[in-house]
């Protein structure tokens, strides 16, 4: 680390440090009055302890005999500032207190509000771990220099007083301090830039160590079914090992600075003793004034600590500042126009494509990203249903992603009843259109709560017809609280095409105009699958059908649809009716059949055959 930028940490620390007083003014103002008056009376103490020795004992030990009344009175004065020093100790503490932890859940919230600001290209590049680390240790760490900063604050006009008073009772011993002080104060700043780098260091390893936790712990069944215990225990030991290096370096650092930073004080009291007496030999000063220096010296040592505490956790503030501020500062977020759709209308949407390309972030900056769709027009007319059939990574997610924007196209443009979708005022797009993602998501909440997701005007009744819909009713009835029922985290209680019919009602339930299915039903039987679509399809009494994008590839539900648009890397290759497209397209024939014969004969062994070459020369596997 090179001293520019760690002249930068200073600076930067007390940026942050700026900051955090500008969002708690009056709160910052109570604890540094509280540290003032403190400060002050620290001061004012040694100089009635001086008074008390010189014109209190001394005579006495001189004369014999000791003067009652003067040793009540200096008594009397010094409890008084004892319950003085008590009242600014509770105002700097209650104050740093407020304030610091004010700060964390402020900016905790502000994080995860912009977390759910920040689009999915942003999230599928950050991971989980790291979010968490944002919002909870980086946020704590940016924070803790304001627990010590009203203290040191009150020092340093502490300080300032001390250094005065110092000139009105002696220059000589005025330069003793004008040495001391400066000095502590270098060797604090010394200790800061020292520390910085390891606390930075800490600090990520933190995060580190967090995310390999998570991520171990996310993927606990992949993990146990292969077999991988030994390996990811050996993943997260290893970097739990470096953090435990890297906070033994920060520990190393702090064990040989803080005996340094204890004694440089008393030094400073001797050089007082040694200088002091030399000065009431020569009559300049009085035994009063010598003694009231040196105990001054002695009760300076810890306040000046307090400017060391704050400079030292300056490195790992701002280490975690950098850190909440990438979140804060990222960009990316959907911008939204001004078209509003009509949350009342009950009519089916039109969805159409048109000339759509998109690109994914590449994971690293300087790589190039890759084109997953190129030139995809079509259109979902009121009230249809449109199939998208194609082998995997053909770019179908990609689609339904787009559909409801999740994603912007890079090219050519999404609209929904012929508003550009990004011209949509934020919001409505989500009341019009429900995607039911591919990977299934349940909150551990109970079944009613995991459909309604708060959303007010979603009764018992709508939730119950939308179960019907999803053909769930009949499970949900018969689980033991009925909609009540606790799922589990991300539903562990239920099974994958339970948890599939679920996320399918909750979609329902806010009566979408367009249903966007991404594979939504592929862990359901076929012919419950077949019975969904055609439920869906059917106008019902609540009002017509919703248009449908589906992800399929069961040949009882493609069969279903208006409308099959069949896609291969990135394009669409063919459209027509199920039984235009079996005919005419040896591809599509390829994947409808070989996925029906590996669902029809589900022990047969998989074999090399299985993985059928298509037409384009592309492989698929055939049990998905
Ligand atoms: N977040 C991402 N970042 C980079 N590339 C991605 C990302 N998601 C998907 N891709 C790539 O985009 C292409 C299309 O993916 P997509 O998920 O749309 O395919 P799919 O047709 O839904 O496949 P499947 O049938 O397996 O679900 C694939 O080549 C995939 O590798
Ligand atoms: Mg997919």
């Amino acid at each position: 680390m090179t001293s520019r930028t760690s002249r930068d940490v200073l600076g930067r620390g007390l940026s942050v440090l700026g900051r955090a007083i500008r969002e708690q003014p009056r709160i910052f103002t109570v604890a540094v009055a509280g540290s003032v008056l403190f400060g002050g009376l620290v001061i004012a103490s040694a100089y009635i302890v001086g008074a008390v020795v010189g014109d209190v004992v001394v005579p006495a030990v001189e004369r014999g005999s000791v003067g009652v009344a003067a040793i009540a009175l200096a008594a009397g004065a010094l409890f008084g500032m004892s319950v003085l020093r008590v009242v600014g100790i509770f105002g700097r503490r209650l104050g740093a207190g407020y304030m610091q932890f004010r700060l964390q859940a402020a900016y905790r919230r502000r994080v995860t509000r912009r977390y759910l600001d920040l689009p999915l290209s942003w999230h599928q590049r950050n991971a989980t771990g790291t979010l968490l680390s944002n919002a909870n240790s980086d946020v704590e760490a940016a924070w803790y220099p304001i627990a010590p900063l009203p203290f040191a604050v009150g020092t340093l006009v502490m300080l300032v007083g001390a250094v005065a008073s110092l000139f009105v009772t002696d220059w000589a011993l005025a330069l003793v301090g004008l040495a001391v002080f400066p000095a502590l104060f270098a060797l604090n700043v010394a200790y800061s830039r020292w520390m910085a780098p390891r606390q930075a260091r800490a600090q990520r390893l933190r995060a580190e160590v967090s995310g390999i936790a998570h991520e171990s712990f996310d993927g606990a069944l992949v993990v146990k079914t292969m077999g991988r215990e030994a390996q990811e225990t050996a993943r997260f030991s290893a970097r739990a090992g470096e953090l435990r290096d890297a906070l033994i370096a920060v520990g190393r650092l702090r064990g040989v600075f803080d005996p340094l930073l204890e004694t440089l004080p008393s030094l400073g009291t001797l050089a007082v003793l040694v200088v002091g007496a030399f000065r009431l030999r020569q009559g300049a000063i009085t035994v009063t004034e010598l003694v009231s220096v040196a105990f001054l010296f002695t009760v300076l040592a810890f306040p000046v600590r307090a400017i060391g505490w704050v400079l030292a956790e300056l490195p790992r503030s701002v280490a975690g500042w950098d850190r909440v501020r990438r979140v804060l500062d990222a960009t990316g977020e959907m911008s939204y126009g001004d078209v509003a759709l009509d949350p009342a209308d009950p009519t089916p949407a039109t969805l159409t494509f048109a000339d759509v390309g998109f690109a994914y972030e590449p994971a690293e900056a300087h790589l190039p990203g890759v084109e997953v769709l190129g030139e995809v027009s079509f259109t979902v007319p009121a009230g249809k249903t449109v199939a998208l059939v194609g082998p995997t990574g053909s770019g179908k997610s990609t689609i339904t992603a787009l559909a409801v924007r999740l994603v912007d196209p890079h090219t050519g443009a999404v609209r929904l009843d012929g508003a550009d979708v990004r011209q949509l005022t934020a919001g409505s797009l989500a009341g019009a259109a429900a995607l039911v993602a591919q990977v299934p998501f349940v909150f551990d909440d109970t079944v009613r709560a995991n459909i309604t997701l708060d959303r007010p005007d979603i009764a018992d009744d709508d939730v119950w017809a939308a179960l019907r819909l999803a053909e769930a009713d009949g499970f949900v009835a018969a689980l033991p609280d009925g909609l009540d029922t606790m799922v589990g985290e991300r539903g562990t209680s239920l099974s994958g095409g339970q948890r599939q019919r679920l996320t399918l009602a909750r979609a329902l339930a806010g009566r979408p105009r367009l249903l966007v299915l991404d594979d939504a039903t592929s862990a359901v039987d076929p012919r419950v699958e077949a019975a969904i679509l055609a439920g869906l399809r059917a106008p019902t009494a609540g009002g017509p059908a919703a248009s449908i994008l589906v992800v399929a590839y069961r040949r009882a539900t493609i069969a279903l649809a208006d409308e099959v648009i069949y896609l291969e890397h990135g394009r669409v290759l063919a459209r027509g009716t199920h039984t235009e497209l079996l005919a005419t397209v040896a591809g599509y024939a390829g994947l409808v059949t070989a996925y029906e014969q590996a669902e029809t004969d589900p022990q047969q062994e998989r074999t090399p055959d299985e993985v059928k070459p298509l037409a384009s020369g592309l492989e698929i596997e055939v049990d998905r």
